[in-house]
């Protein structure tokens, strides 16, 4: 988060030496100090504008149990949108308080063994469809209880980001409008509804977000809405969810203005409403690289630049291949003079391609190179594709004495454990 410049000089050759030595190629590797101090910066801001405000991490952005348990430490919530996050959550001991069961898809039979929990295991359902609604509507009658619910939102407003991360426009298929909204608070008033307790409404408005002015623009529709369903139930909601987006820009050449969102945040929402913050991206993006080495260059006649085959590829990071993404590109224990590269990986797809770097012309077979800004959306989009096994993921943190310190936290995955489902007849 707050951009820190900090790049992956500090990924010495010796380090990689010993990383791959240890762990092989391709590896993810989070960088704990680069997490805590995303979560202490977001936290420092709260309590310096005093907000009543409360962090859930979207953990879709990286559901790896260590990671979510150094979050839960910090005191984060989490933000999840599937049965299998919410198991994750739960190996990891968040509070049901803290778990926010936001997605467009929620089965019956996934929500139902949550009906003998307290609360449901969840501190709300947001709701995306009238469909959901109904489907909660009928679990509470079925198992006499009151679920507590959330309305997503959609505002109608263009985040101005990648159209395929962009959530809050109306076509967008997330969220409902404001009448779908103000029809079903109206169905609540029947006792056919008693067990829908609304709490609160939430936005989400896309990924990527660098202005304030969509926020802004939603906020507005937002507070908008959240006193006409006040003026329907005829009392206060208890929360706002503001949802997440807040940019991470891989080349460091925009950042994203965390004191004046909370400014407008604090503008924006009366001091008694309780207010929630979805952020991804920005708590993990910058504290992931993915550690790769170079297979082959080729330098055919007609190239315009050579080509550098690494061994790691779309399946291992998707984000190029699906929107373009750049992320940067650095070869560690190379220097001089340098040369426009393509660098793309084995998979056989033209899209299994990491962009066009400037990278040093001594670069050999073998060599290392660092794919940075990897900590979001990789690792948890990683598939098997071409039946290759998805990468390690390893933590590296300091000891008491400040030496750097590995672990392995999701173990190389092996043609056993792929194969391992298929049966053959
Ligand atoms: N809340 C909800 C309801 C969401 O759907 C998302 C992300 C977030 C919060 C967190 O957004 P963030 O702060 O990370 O931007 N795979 C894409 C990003 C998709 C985001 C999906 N929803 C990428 O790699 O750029």
């Amino acid at each position: 988060m707050p951009q820190s410049g900090r790049k992956h000089q500090t990924l010495s050759l010796q380090i990689l030496n010993q990383m791959v030595n240890r762990f092989g190629s391709p590896t993810y590797v989070y960088r704990g100090e680069v997490i805590r101090g995303a979560v202490t910066t977001i936290q420092a801001f709260v309590k310096k504008k005093k907000l009543n405000l409360h962090v859930h991490y979207a953990m879709k952005a990286n559901s790896n149990l260590t990671l979510l348990g150094v979050l839960k430490d910090l005191g984060v919530g989490v933000d999840l949108v599937s049965i299998g996050e919410w198991k994750r959550a739960d190996l990891v001991g968040f509070d049901y308080h803290h778990r926010i069961f936001s997605g467009l898809e929620k089965k019956k039979s996934d929500l139902e063994p949550l009906m003998a929990l307290p609360g449901a295991g969840v501190r709300a359902f947001h709701i995306e469809s009238v469909e959901e609604f109904e489907c909660l509507a009928q679990l509470a009658r079925e198992h006499r209880k009151v679920l507590a619910v959330a309305f997503r939102f959609n505002p109608d407003v263009d985040a101005k980001t990648h159209p395929k991360i962009s959530t809050g426009r109306v076509d967008d298929k997330f969220g409902l409008s404001a009448e779908v909204i103000l029809g079903l608070v109206e169905k609540t008033k029947s006792p056919m509804y008693s067990g829908i307790n609304i709490e609160g409404m939430s936005v989400h408005i896309g990924s990527q977000i660098f202005s304030l002015a969509p926020y802004r623009n939603t906020f507005k529709k937002l507070n908008h809405l959240k006193f006409a369903v006040e003026h329907r139930l005829e009392r206060r909601l208890t929360y706002l969810d503001l949802g997440g987006g807040m940019g991470v820009d891989p080349l460091g050449e925009k950042v994203f203005n965390w004191s004046g969102y909370f400014d407008l945040v604090g503008e924006s929402f009366s001091s008694d409403t309780e207010l929630v913050i979805e952020p991804g991206r920005s708590l993990v993006a910058e504290a992931g690289f993915l550690i790769a080495q170079v297979v082959a260059i080729k330098k055919d006649i007609g190239f315009k630049s050579p080509i550098v085959v690494i061994d790691a590829a779309m399946n291992d990071l998707m984000r190029p291949a699906l929107y373009d993404a750049v992320h940067p590109i650095t070869v560690v224990g190379r220097s001089g003079r340098k040369e426009k590269m393509n660098v793309v990986g084995g998979v056989c797809e033209s899209s299994c391609h990491f962009g066009s770097h400037l990278l040093p012309s001594s670069l050999k077979p073998g060599d290392f190179v660092v794919i940075g800004h990897a900590g979001a959306y990789g690792a948890s989009m990683a598939s098997q594709y071409n039946t290759r096994p998805r990468p390690c993921e390893i933590w590296w943190d300091q000891n008491k004495n400040g030496e750097p310190l590995f672990k392995v936290v999701r173990r190389r995955e092996t043609f056993q454990d792929l194969i391992e489902p298929e049966l053959m007849p």
